[in-house]
């Protein structure tokens, strides 16, 4: 994973305007790169992070940004990867090492997620990471013409404990 640069945001756009990689449990938003530039740079988006694969492939992302103000240190992620990469265990990596990097360079006491309540992948990969169902939030997106309930997931700081893939300390 790698932050995001300015070259990526035509792509990010793409993504985000593209009903089978972002419209199915999120709503759609037919984004332009001038309107993506914008939202990457307002105070309350932080950048997101590419999900690389080795061969230099960019196959989605896992964005990051405060619920509120920053000073209110709520975090909160989200996460798309292209259609042809799922299922292949890309996401719940990547989930970690945000979730490591959060801990490990926030004083946040909680990182929290937003889910359909039919999005069972996303589900899955929040609880493999750790996170917990804490409630439903009712009518809470509109996507595809009507207005959906989601889960609300968290993870505490004391239930993370650990790193799992980064470490505390540079490797010898
Ligand atoms: C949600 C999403 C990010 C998951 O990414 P992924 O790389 O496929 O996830 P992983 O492979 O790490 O793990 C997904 C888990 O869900 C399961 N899964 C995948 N698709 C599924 C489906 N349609 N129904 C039920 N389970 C599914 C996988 O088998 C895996 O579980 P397992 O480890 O028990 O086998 C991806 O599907 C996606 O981008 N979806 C569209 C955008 C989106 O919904 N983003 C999240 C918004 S909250």
């Amino acid at each position: 994973m790698r932050v995001m640069e300015k070259e990526d945001l035509p792509r990010i756009a793409e993504w985000f305007s593209s009903p089978e990689v972002f419209g199915e449990y999120n709503t759609l938003r037919q984004m332009s790169k001038t309107e993506a530039e914008k939202m990457f740079e307002s105070p309350l988006e932080l950048k997101p992070f590419i999900i690389e694969k080795k061969d230099g492939s960019k196959i989605g992302f896992v964005s990051h940004f405060y619920v509120l103000h920053p000073a209110a240190r709520q975090l909160e992620i989200g996460y798309i990867l292209v259609p042809s990469e799922r299922g292949k265990g890309y996401c719940t990596e990547a989930v970690n090492v945000m979730v490591d990097y959060l801990f490990l360079s926030k004083e946040s006491r909680r990182i929290q997620a937003q889910t359909d309540l039919r999005n069972v992948a996303s589900q899955k990969v929040l609880e493999k990471v750790g996170f917990k169902k804490e409630g439903t939030l009712r009518k809470n997106f509109f996507v595809r013409g009507e207005w959906r309930d989601a889960y609300l997931y968290s993870i505490l700081r004391e239930e993370w404990k650990e790193p799992r893939i980064l470490t505390r300390t540079e490797k010898k």
